[in-house]
């Protein structure tokens, strides 16, 4: 039986499809899985496809093929819940020419919305919050016999640690593998806290032995996943607790980010490991040294900044400062000199002034990221912005904010990629380039994608590249 690869749409990124097969024991029917927004949402997409397949259903790659449909939904922004509504009302069609097609809603939007989906959206049948998925076969079986389900409870143990994922996107060669759940943080424009749950960390046995699987099944890199890596501690299950309150016991057996870096990177010399999201309150140097002491863990670290300025911080309630953040980026240049770093930035947050946003654009210029992922800010409902501050800055001074970031985003982006034209970088082969079939594509250890022409070198290799040219996006080489 064929598990298939389902459409993967994203604001940021969009995944490649590929194929995998899979055995359905006792086919009950065609389920189609479509997901948006965050890594963490594709990763839970897989953990959903295996429990699924486990219990007789077979991904398929159309949703005209399908008898259970379920899009994993992402909430973080106003745009990204209107392109759920939007597929939602082109699938109404389909459910008239299928009046048997269950259509589930599952993820972040779900979790938000509860019961209120079922009224809002008549066509949906089911509504499943990121906790509740190895529920997912018996509310099936029960919306089978014609009512409606619901199940939105958040866990504090939940972590999936035991089911193994179903690989639908990617290449082969890179994996995700979520090492933790939740978020603790309560930055006060974010959604997630409430639509994710409490943090915790997934038990490192299991990660290690999902990890060791992948490099045994040819995959050359894998991404350590969660909404704040840097605060992961296992000491034995359950939900987070601060290092210094736990018992001596669970001190001398606990694992941290560091050590779990290390860990996955002594599985092979030959297996990359990367991780995302750092959060810059927690981003340690103890984590740096770990970096600096494996040449497979890759040279990049995605440490979003959303501001630079220290009163926006405050009051997005990120925990740092200006300074702060300056202070871990010089830890960074320091103890990494080769490591490429990206950001997220939010434009118009409440009550931002224009020399506020201007100290936002020093900052980025001042750290020179090789690459952000830039946002208006978009109210939440529920969040702590919501509840206490006013949503004041008109959504053309946003825009014009959001354009010059942009802007000179680009520009550095260029420059970063210009430095390292006639450099050799050692680069992982992931495939054939989307422009060209004479052309492999793959990333260097600072995540930089690099295009080059075939060769002889084949996928899943590494190789060694020298830049020529290159584009804001992407480096341009040839195989030496
Ligand atoms: N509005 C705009 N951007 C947001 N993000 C999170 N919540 C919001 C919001 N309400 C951005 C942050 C975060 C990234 C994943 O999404 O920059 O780091
Ligand atoms: Fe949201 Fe902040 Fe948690 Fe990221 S760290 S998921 S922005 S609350």
């Amino acid at each position: 039986m064929l598990i298939s690869e389902n459409k993967v749409i994203d604001e940021t990124r969009q995944g490649e499809a590929t194929v995998l097969n899979a055995e359905v024991k006792d086919k009950k029917g065609n389920l189609y899985l479509e997901s948006y927004g965050c890594q963490m949402n594709f990763s839970d997409s897989e953990i959903v496809a295996s429990v699924m397949a486990e219990n007789g259903y077979a991904t398929t790659q159309t949703a005209e093929d399908a008898d259970v449909i379920f899009l994993n939904t992402c909430a973080i922004r106003e745009n990204a819940e209107q392109r759920v509504r939007k597929r939602l009302s082109e699938l109404k069609a389909l459910k008239k020419e299928k009046p048997h097609l269950m259509v589930g809603v599952l993820g972040c939007m779900a979790e938000r919305l509860k019961e209120k989906f079922l009224e809002e959206e008549k066509l949906v049948d089911l509504v499943v919050g990121p906790d509740a998925y190895r529920d997912l076969p018996a509310l099936v079986e029960r919306t089978e016999s014609g009512s409606k389900s619901v199940n939105v409870l958040l866990s504090l143990e939940e972590t999936y640690a035991d089911i193994n994922p179903v690989r639908l996107t990617g290449n082969g060669i890179s994996a995700f593998i979520s090492i933790m759940r939740g978020c603790d943080n309560m930055c006060s424009f974010c959604v997630v806290p409430f639509t994710r749950g409490r943090e915790r960390s997934r038990d490192p046995e299991s990660i290690m032995k999902e990890a060791r699987e992948l490099f045994e099944a040819g995959y050359r890199e894998i991404t350590l996943l969660g909404q704040n890596v840097d605060s992961y501690l296992w000491f034995g299950g359950g939900p987070k607790k601060e290092f210094k309150l736990l018992s001596d016991e669970e001190k001398a057996a606990s694992v941290d980010f560091a050590d779990l870096l290390k860990m996955t990177a002594e599985i092979s010399p030959e297996l990359r490991v990367r991780f995302t999201t750092s959060h810059p309150r927690d981003l340690t140097d103890k984590v740096l040294h770990a970096m600096a002491a494996y040449d497979n863990i890759c040279k990049y670290i995605h440490l979003p900044v959303q501001s630079g300025n220290t009163r926006v911080l405050s009051l997005m309630n990120r925990g740092y400062s200006r300074e702060w953040y300056m202070d871990r980026v010089e830890a960074v240049r320091r103890i990494l000199p080769d490591c490429a770093l990206s950001t997220d930035i939010i434009t118009g947050f409440c009550t931002e002034t224009d020399e506020e946003h201007k100290d936002t654009l020093s900052l980025m210029e001042w750290a020179a990221f090789d690459y952000s992922y830039m946002f208006k800010y978009s109210e939440r409902p529920k969040t702590p912005a919501e509840r206490k501050y006013t949503d004041d800055i008109p959504e053309e001074v946003k825009t014009a904010r959001l354009t010059e970031v942009i802007q000179l985003q680009n520009r550095m982006s260029l420059e970063s990629n210009k430095k390292d034209i006639g450099k050799v970088f050692e680069v992982l082969v992931e495939g054939p380039s989307k422009k060209s079939v004479d052309d492999f594509c793959g990333r260097n250890s600072q995540n930089k994608m690099i295009v080059f022409p075939k060769g002889n070198a084949q996928k899943g290799q590494y190789v060694k590249v020298k830049v020529n040219t290159c584009t804001s996006a992407t480096l341009i080489g040839e195989l030496v």
